[in-house]
């Protein structure tokens, strides 16, 4: 307890003072762009229960299913708008290969799953039952091919088999159920080929990138966008070599960053103390400066901004949860995941001139997840519920906004604004602002001007609760779920809106 009220003390003396904040929404401005749905994506690895009991638990479970797909999964995802969703991994990916995981189950080879803690994985779920769960979430598939141990071939046949109309790989798909071809936009050309996709140079993997781009093919009208493998974090040389050797061949090219204290000490997901909370938003919000100088860099070479960056991994990482396997990443999702989510988007839509793409790791049951599941319980957890609430920001016109706010300072030095907010104007016109407010111990009441607009009617969802350690439970009420706002005033174009402390919100203003 000494400890947790030195750290208080420690972390408050950074804190400032004020509590208001007055903020413009320009609502009126002219040529801004669309914020792409595509921010919210999704990624499903075969890593823990994500894909097996997370997403499928075949036709013959107890579990209720639709075709194998978990029905409360299943509707929860719809009910996110998921734009995109990239498969089969991550590190598994560049083991993955695709042949082992069609046809007839009894044919399937059952392989260990060498990254994620040595399981055994039945290839049960392979390119069928992916690419139907996209259409029936109505969500574009990203798939990531593998680099590290397959050939070009193989990746080449793989995209014939998925999107072409004729040939051999297409009636092979045909007797294997699937006639039609589906619409697959998006190819990852390897996942961090500078380590577990293949422990490459970027030289290297630059020359790698163009004949892999060389051979897989556009069949009918299916069109690829085809992402190269980006950087770790500020590993901006990497950034540099790709772009100056391929980026005549890309549509995009990737950068993962996780929010991650420390790789060998990354702390409990639901136990920690005010000070480990504050470095944690710290950490995360580290990603404005890394979003910022890769798209420097890839401006020297692609002024025109016609190749894509691609977030396609990002979320807090911390230790699994106690008895769960080292190997399958379980980890509780409190309202502190909710904040990170919060803060997260806001800032992604700063950069949406480039930044086109974001997927959080991963949809279920690992990492930052969306939802949990136990058996046949399920749970959203308060990162679901920012994804949700936030969506509206999904295809509509960025609008620009300006606020004061004051910065926390971390133990480590870092800072973080104890303030967020972004704005949209969707297709019918409404306005939408998404607000968080990351300070532990203070309200913040934000007075925001519009340029002309006198709102009429306005309406919001505020998320919070009792402890920012607050997280569902299998069994229990939820603890963290979206309540309607009701803190608002409005006066003339002015709108006053009051945030409890630690607590992410959203507006819709007409
Ligand atoms: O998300 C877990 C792992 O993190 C992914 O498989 C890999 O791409 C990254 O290192």
């Amino acid at each position: 307890m000494k400890r947790i009220l030195t750290i208080i003390a420690a972390v408050a003396i950074c804190l400032p003072a004020a509590s208001q904040i007055k903020a413009s929404v320009h609502e009126a401005a002219d040529g801004q762009p669309v914020i792409p749905a595509e921010l919210f994506g999704q990624f499903s690895e075969h890593l823990g229960r994500c894909i097996y009991e997370g997403i499928w638990v075949g036709p013959d479970s107890s579990i209720p299913n639709v075709d194998g797909y978990r029905t409360d999964v299943l509707e929860a995802l719809k009910a996110l708008h998921v734009p995109v969703l990239r498969w089969p991994g991550g590190c598994f990916a560049d083991e993955y290969h695709w042949m082992e995981g069609i046809g007839p189950l009894e044919g399937r080879r059952k392989i260990v799953n060498n990254n994620w803690g040595g399981t055994l994985e039945d290839n049960s779920f392979g390119t069928h039952e992916f690419l139907n769960l996209c259409e029936m979430l109505g969500t574009e598939p990203y798939i990531s091919g593998n680099v590290g141990s397959g050939t070009v071939e193989e990746m080449a046949k793989w995209v014939e088999y998925m999107t072409a109309t004729s040939g051999s790989m297409a009636e092979l798909r045909a007797r294997n159920g699937r006639a039609e071809p589906w619409k697959v936009k998006y190819l990852g050309i390897g996942n961090e080929t500078w380590g577990c996709g293949g422990n490459m140079t970027a030289q290297y993997y630059s020359d790698v990138y163009k004949r892999y781009s060389l051979y897989t093919r556009n069949y009918g009208s299916n069109a690829l966008f085809k992402v190269a493998c980006g950087a770790s974090g500020d590993d901006y040389g990497w950034t540099r070599t790709m772009m100056q050797n391929a980026s005549q061949l890309m549509d995009g090219l990737s950068v993962h960053y996780y929010t991650v204290k420390e790789w060998f000490h990354k702390g409990s997901a639901t136990e920690f103390t005010p000070a480990e909370y504050y470095t944690t938003l710290t950490t995360t919000a580290v990603i404005e400066d890394i979003l910022r100088k890769h798209m420097e860099i890839m401006d020297e070479y692609d002024p025109e901004r016609r190749v894509s960056l691609v977030l396609d991994e990002w979320g807090n990482w911390f230790d699994v949860e106690q008895g769960t396997n080292p190997g399958h990443l379980f980890q509780q999702n409190t309202m502190r995941d909710a904040m990170v989510a919060a803060i997260n988007i806001n800032i992604f839509t700063k950069f949406v001139e480039r930044l086109r793409m974001a997927n959080i790791a991963q949809v279920v049951n690992v990492l930052q997840a969306m939802v949990l599941t136990d058996g046949p319980e399920m749970v959203l957890t308060p990162s679901y519920h920012v994804f949700r609430m936030f969506s509206v920001h999904q295809n509509a016109v960025r609008v620009p906004v300006e606020y004061g706010c004051g910065k926390i300072t971390s133990e480590d030095g870092r800072t973080v604004d104890d303030f967020s907010m972004a704005s949209s104007r969707d297709a019918s016109g409404a306005i939408h602002i998404t607000l968080a407010n990351p300070l532990l111990d203070k309200a913040q009441t934000v007075e925001i001007s519009f340029d002309s607009l006198k709102p009429s009617a306005v309406c919001g969802e505020i998320l919070n609760a009792s402890e920012v350690s607050a997280h569902n439970e299998f069994g229990k009420a939820p603890a963290v779920a979206p309540k309607p706002l009701k803190s608002i005033s409005k006066n003339g174009r002015t709108l006053r809106v009051t945030l409890p402390a630690a607590s992410v919100a959203v507006l819709e203003i007409k």
